[in-house]
């Protein structure tokens, strides 16, 4: 497999993440956010989202994991590293790179909610249209895409091309 077509330039997210940081800003003025990445995917998407959120915010992270190497969601996911700090009582964004299944986000919001959050949020990239096996709220998302496979700017394939500075589809081929 090697790097596809282009979906999103990386102006195009450029753009579309300066604006869920403003609305971001105006939604929490006045509040304690805690900012919560999803690891490994949303390491990008948060540190540029972040810098056009004009609020003092703190940062927390935690890792699930969904996939294997593969392109296909297993259904099952697995906490490996849980948030530091407490969050009771604190206004929580969560910031995903993608929503897929959501049967990721489904679990993550259903083990978060149960210590009662003053707010629980999502902000997402990308989100996957009509496909979605749960039903789920994203108060911020960037773009809506079909379903096929995506990677770049923090997507992997089997852990690679995180780093690509836009979104791009998967191609048959080397390299
Ligand atoms: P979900 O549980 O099916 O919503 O999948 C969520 C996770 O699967 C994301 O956080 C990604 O890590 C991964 N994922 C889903 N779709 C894609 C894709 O098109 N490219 C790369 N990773 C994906
Ligand atoms: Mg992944």
């Amino acid at each position: 497999m090697k790097v596809g077509k282009v979906l999103i330039s990386a102006e195009d997210i450029s753009s579309k993440l300066e604006e869920m940081g403003k609305a971001i800003s105006e939604d929490y003025r006045g509040k304690n956010l805690l900012m919560v990445g999803v690891l490994k995917g949303a390491f990008i998407v948060m540190a540029d989202l972040a810098r056009h959120v004009d609020l003092p915010v703190e940062f927390d992270f935690m890792a699930v994991s969904s996939y294997g190497a593969a392109t296909q969601t297993s259904g099952v996911v697995r906490i490996l590293k849980d948030l530091d700090q407490e969050i009771a009582d604190r206004h929580v964004l969560i910031v995903e790179d993608i929503i897929d299944s959501g049967l990721t986000l489904n679990y993550l919001l259903k083990s978060l909610r149960v210590r009662r959050p003053a707010s629980l949020e999502v902000a997402a990239l990308l989100v996957k249209e009509g496909i979605q096996r749960v039903p789920l709220e994203v108060r911020y998302s960037g773009f809506r895409i079909g379903p096929d496979f995506v990677i770049g700017y923090g997507l992997d394939y089997a852990g690679r091309y995180r780093n690509l500075p836009y979104v791009a589809l998967m191609e048959e081929g080397d390299g």
